[in-house]
């Protein structure tokens, strides 16, 4: 099964239980509280208030989601973690005042486990409660999870509601304990079980049931809502890695085939078949991951810059490109991946309201691809003097803050600068 064909399966299945289907919105958040949209009930804000205008109460979505800054922030993430994408698209249904944790519980179940939809061994499912929350724990019970496999999930640090179990949309705001739902790969992969600690390579969580029903004030107090909402997630590219048994993103056939471009282009400059295939894993998840987001960013409308959206996306090129660095490519290479990048994108997010395909569009990207790397280039250059400069200025010592500043006020990678203070024996603090 394919990103395509889950997707469907995933929408008609709600549209079956009386969704009504919303398509996907822009990636740039139209609130001015978030830059990108990191979440597919980040587009709904305004339901979980007030829903008095609504002529359908449940709602089924699969929005296009960016994680790059903020309360959730991947992007340090990627390139060490198999199940980390800067951008995904994220299956969601929604109530706002109709149905609460039976039925949403029951849904998402069903959809899993029965053999007209995923299938899965319900053996293979763990889930994890919030340690209050003994509605959902029975609910689960009832429906045939083993007790051993329902896991109750507490605060951290002993603050209230500072728990993997209680989902907030930022620091403070609308927030709801929330149902976890973890796959099993099995026992020839290590990780702790769900809810005592690292999930490791073992388990993997595939969908997230919210349920909202507060909102949280600065001093972190609840004050209840009118009525309780229902707000589920399940990233599309991890539940693929299910059905396709692959245990990592990275290893979906999309993926592939994005990690194939990036060798063939490497091999047209002359990099032997031996040497890419040393090349780390890491290298061809950063680029396959970033330069896939940058052009759903670039899709919709976002140009790099160094404030607000234009300046992550900046940031993504660049950490992209001073990968390139690391096995010696100095000449612009990102933009010779876009056209080949943009077929198979199209074949996987075929529909309007995910990518635009449009010639000019695609050409469009290419240049502010090639563009941004030529920029990137002079300041690397340039780099190095800037350095040697503040080196004097700070006495041979380097605080964060001035790594900080360097990274961002010059736009040099926190790596370059910490790898320039090693090899020059230049204490910081980082
Ligand atoms: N809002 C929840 C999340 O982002 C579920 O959609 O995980």
């Amino acid at each position: 099964m394919f990103l395509s064909d889950l997707r469907k399966l995933f929408i008609n299945y709600f549209i079956e239980n009386n969704h009504k289907y919303i398509k996907s919105s822009s990636i740039v958040s139209k609130y001015k509280d978030l830059l990108f949209v990191n979440s597919g009930m980040s587009v709904f804000k305004k339901l979980f208030y007030n829903n008095n205008n609504l002529n359908f109460v449940d709602i089924v979505s699969n929005q296009k989601c960016l994680r790059v800054n903020g309360k959730y922030n991947d992007i340090n993430n990627i390139g060490f973690s198999d199940r980390h994408n800067t951008f995904f698209e994220m299956l969601g249904n929604f109530s706002f005042g109709n149905y609460f944790k039976e039925k949403s519980i029951y849904m998402s179940f069903k959809f899993l486990t029965d053999k007209n939809y995923l299938s899965i061994d319900i053996n293979k499912i763990i889930i994890t409660v919030y340690y209050e929350d003994y509605d959902s724990y029975n609910i689960w019970k009832k429906l045939g999870i083993k007790k051993y496999n329902i896991v109750k999930v507490g605060d951290k640090n002993n603050i209230k509601y500072n728990s993997d179990n209680f989902w907030n949309i930022s620091y403070f705001g609308l927030c709801g304990p929330c149902t976890e739902i973890y796959y099993d790969f099995g026992d020839k992969y290590d990780g702790n079980f769900p809810g005592y600690g690292n999930v490791g390579d073992r388990y993997l969580e595939i969908w997230n049931l919210v349920f909202i029903q507060y909102i949280m004030n600065k001093d972190r107090n609840l004050l209840k809502l009118k009525y309780n909402s229902v707000d589920t997630g399940m990233g599309l590219e991890r539940i693929v890695s299910v059905i396709q048994n692959v245990n990592s993103n990275y290893e979906i056939k999309l993926f592939k085939d994005l990690i194939d471009i990036i060798k063939i282009e490497l091999y047209k400059i002359n990099f032997s078949v031996t040497f890419v295939k040393n090349i780390s894993n890491s290298f061809f998840k950063i680029i396959s991951d970033h330069i896939r987001s940058s052009i759903f960013i670039i899709n919709d409308g976002i140009f790099p810059s160094n404030k607000k959206h234009g300046y992550i996306l900046r940031k993504i090129i660049r950490r992209s490109y001073y990968n390139l660095t690391s096995i010696g490519i100095k000449k612009p290479f990102l933009y010779k991946l876009i056209n080949k990048f943009l077929l198979v994108l199209y074949d996987n997010y075929n529909d309007k309201s995910l990518l635009k395909n449009n010639n000019n569009i695609n050409k469009n990207i290419e240049d502010i691809i090639f563009k941004e790397e030529n920029n990137f280039i002079n300041i690397l250059n340039n780099g190095l003097l800037i350095l040697k400069k503040e080196c004097k200025t700070n006495n041979n010592f380097f605080s964060r803050e001035t790594i900080n500043k360097l990274y961002n006020t010059y736009g040099l990678p926190i790596k370059l600068i910490l790898d320039f203070c090693k090899s020059n024996n230049i204490n910081f603090e980082y």
